[in-house]
């Protein structure tokens, strides 16, 4: 299995990126300390996917939000990870194919998709570098 390595250093808080693991567009998201507390200050027990921001985000690198870039209803790409891009009601990622709103953890909140976007497995192999897969 081929693993994609990404150079984090110039995505500025509020940004994301685009980038290619397995064929697959994956999400790589500097989250903004605002975007922290909107996903932090959600009832989790109210989510279609219960996942906390925590869980979804290794420890000490809750910023880096990183995540397929596939929706989880039929699998179109979400906007927001482009400059100006639609990130919709919450601030996420949006799915224009049948309307489904992601938060800023990546968690389904509205619309059909039945699940989060998929966070794969990556890690930080420098302050700068993340490799994924
Ligand atoms: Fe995303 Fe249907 S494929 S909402």
């Amino acid at each position: 299995a081929s693993s994609t390595e990404v150079d984090i250093s110039s995505i500025q808080p509020g940004q994301a990126i685009k980038a290619i693991f397995r064929k697959q567009p994956v999400f790589v998201r500097n989250l903004t300390p605002k975007e922290i507390k909107e996903a932090n200050a959600v009832d989790v027990s109210t989510l279609r996917d219960p996942q906390t921001l925590e869980e979804r985000t290794k420890e000490g690198k809750e910023n880096w939000l990183i995540t397929m870039g596939v929706c989880t209803h039929l699998g179109c790409v979400p906007l927001g990870a482009g400059d100006g891009e639609n990130r919709g009601e919450f601030g996420g990622y949006f799915c224009p194919c049948h309307g489904s709103s992601y938060d800023t953890a990546a968690r389904i909140r509205k619309g059909p998709a039945p699940k989060n976007l998929e966070v794969p497995e990556y890690e930080f192999t420098s302050d700068t570098v993340v490799k994924i897969g």
